[in-house]
């Protein structure tokens, strides 16, 4: 194979100066083989010693090839030195041949098993009481699923019988919850909550402070709803639909004036006018919640904004234009026009659901705006207990399944995650890692979960370098976080605590192909549907030399592979978990 002539930009990337960097690429861009580079480099030029970096992989076989590759690299370097009569290099690059062999190339899961077995005596918690047996061993995911649910049925039987035992209020919480979120034939669907939430609880750092942190924020959300993040959010989720619809009214006023646009006759209404009037009607709403919108954007403190939409909404009166098939043009794409920019703003702040264009919307919709603001705060307090409850539920799991596989001298992959990360927060272990890993390379980055990036920041919090592409998270089954990639994209595009790379050449793929991915994901990837913008610099661009635009792109989407494709992925997962075993 002909050496790969590497692009500017790609370059740029290989020759950085060490910091915290993050190369955000599509697929086929040569994000693994920029990093590669990049590595082999600096080792070439005797910038760092392999024996100092950690370079994780998102599996063993990428490790292996990894690991291959390094060697290859730095053995044609070392002939290369020596026939040049670069005796020194030619000696260094021979030593670094020799602690390849030892270097840290693996899963995040295999580096956190050799941390703890090296320092297993800092396998402590908080109060420095041991986690680990000496002679622990690792339960295979379906034995560990298996003794989770045994513990479930445990915690499960114990509150059943607590509560037929010590009626009162604890009992009734217990009972409304269990009413609340099974079918009357089976508590299953409680069940199933539970171990989901608790599987998410295990993927981030120190998750029995996080759930109590979040009890008492939403402890204070009931309690002043107005004043909560949370109203924030759904007030900017209001925002942005305002904007959307507001973006339009210009258009469809000029359309109301289209002399061939008429709404009289069959319709509800008799003339134009009424209608016109309607429409005007709606649109002054908007623009009067735009207004309150814009004096709470303003002074948060003194704008009931809640109240204020909630009456707004409630004093629209609103009907939706029937259109026949023998309409004209005109009325049909007016009233298409209309549908599509209005139909989620209007269910979004629709009190009574009686909105005849809530059923309309393109993407999937919720009624936000139900009640004013005191009623909500009424109802969260209600179901407070019973969150709270839950929760306890899913920290008894955690109990329980933790003294089960204690008996066992069992642990599972996350506690891999859970005990690197203590020994990385003590003294021994800590000290040995930031001293030893002088720079950390991780590539998929956009599947790490927020336990992992902990992981990964006290290892090494100033030299990460991190490749991937937030449009292959494929992992968020097993809670990879793509929120972190893109906040710190974001950050690191502003020079906040990084330097930010992108990559859009692909190599992998003909310049038609290419064209037909990027025409299509232009089209549904957008910011406030998928989180990610891909017309905002993530179309892909041609990087093969020669490559032809000419044939016919078909795209095949079989709807019924999708859920055959569901079945699938629940035994890929299991590949994936055992991929993630050390070798
Ligand atoms: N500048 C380049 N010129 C030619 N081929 C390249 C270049 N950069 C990368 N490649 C090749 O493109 C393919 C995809 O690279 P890879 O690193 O696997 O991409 P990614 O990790 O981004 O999916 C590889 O075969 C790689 O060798
Ligand atoms: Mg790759």
């Amino acid at each position: 194979m002909s050496k790969v002539v590497f692009t500017a930009e790609q370059l740029q990337v290989i020759e950085a100066p060490p910091g915290n960097l993050l190369v955000s690429a599509a697929a086929g861009s040569g994000k693994t083989a920029v990093m590669t580079e990049r590595l082999l480099e600096r080792l070439i030029r005797g910038e760092v010693s392999v024996d100092h970096v950690l370079i994780l992989t998102f599996t063993n076989a990428a490790s292996e090839s990894m690991e291959k590759r390094i060697r290859k690299r730095l053995t044609e370097a070392m002939e290369e030195a020596r026939q040049d009569g670069r005796t020194e290099v030619a000696d260094r690059l021979r030593e670094q041949l020799l602690l390849l062999s030892r270097a840290h190339i693996s899963t995040i899961h295999a580096f956190c098993l050799w941390l703890i077995q090296n320092f297993p005596h800092e396998v402590v918690d908080a109060a420095a009481e041991p986690l680990l047996e000496a002679d622990f061993s690792t339960l295979d995911p379906e034995a560990a699923e298996q003794l989770r649910q045994e513990a479930l049925a445990a915690v499960m039987d114990r509150a059943y019988t607590d509560a037929e035992e010590q009626p009162g209020e604890q009992a009734d919480v217990f009972l409304s919850l269990v009413d609340n979120y099974s079918s009357a034939r089976s508590d299953q669907q409680l069940r199933k909550l539970v171990l989901n939430l608790h599987n998410y609880l295990r993927s981030l750092p120190d998750y029995a402070q996080v759930v109590s942190k979040k009890l008492t924020e939403l402890e204070e959300t009931c309690r002043n709803f107005s004043a909560s993040p949370h109203m924030r959010y759904l007030v900017q989720g209001l925002r942005l639909r305002l904007d959307r619809a507001l973006a339009v009214v210009p258009e469809l006023c000029r359309r109301l004036e289209d002399p061939l646009l008429q709404f009289a006759g069959k319709t509800a209404q008799t003339t134009h006018e009424d209608f016109a009037a309607l429409f005007q009607s709606l649109f002054q709403t908007c623009q009067a919640m735009d207004g309150v919108l814009e004096r709470w954007e303003a002074e948060p403190q003194k704008v009931a904004v809640w109240d204020e939409i909630y009456s707004l909404a409630r004093g629209m009166e609103w009907k939706k234009p029937r259109v026949m098939k023998t309409d004209s043009d005109a009325k049909q794409t007016f009233v298409e026009l209309l549908v599509k920019s209005f139909s989620d703003l209007l269910y979004y702040v629709d009190a009574s659901g009686a909105n005849p264009l809530g059923k309309q919307c393109i993407y999937p919709a919720q009624r936000v705006w139900t009640a004013p603001a005191e009623e909500i705060e009424e109802a969260h307090l209600g179901t407070l207990p019973l969150i709270k409850r839950l929760f306890g539920l899913v920290l008894e799991l955690d109990e329980e399944y933790a003294r089960r596989k204690g008996q066992r001298k069992r642990i599972d992959f996350a506690d891999y995650e859970h005990f690197a990360l203590a020994v990385l927060r003590r003294p021994d272990g800590g000290d040995f890692c930031r001293s030893q890993f002088r720079e950390v390379y991780t590539d998929e980055y956009q599947d790490t979960s927020s336990i992992q990036e902990s992981i990964l920041q006290a290892v090494c919090p100033d030299k990460l370098f991190m490749v991937g592409d937030v449009k292959q998270s494929i992992y968020r089954f097993r809670n990879a976080r793509p929120e972190t990639f893109l906040q710190k994209s974001a950050d690191f595009k502003d020079a906040k605590g990084g330097r930010y790379f992108g990559l859009n050449r692909n190599f992998r793929s003909e310049a038609g192909i290419l064209q037909a991915i990027n025409e299509v994901f232009q089209r549904v990837m957008a910011r406030d549907f998928s989180g990610i913008a891909y017309a905002d610099g993530h179309a892909m661009e041609v990087g093969r030399a020669g490559s032809r635009t000419r044939g016919r792109v078909e795209l095949w989407i079989n709807l019924e592979a999708e859920s055959a494709n569901l079945a699938e992925n629940v035994t890929e997962t299991e590949a994936a978990a055992r991929d993630c075993l050390p070798p």
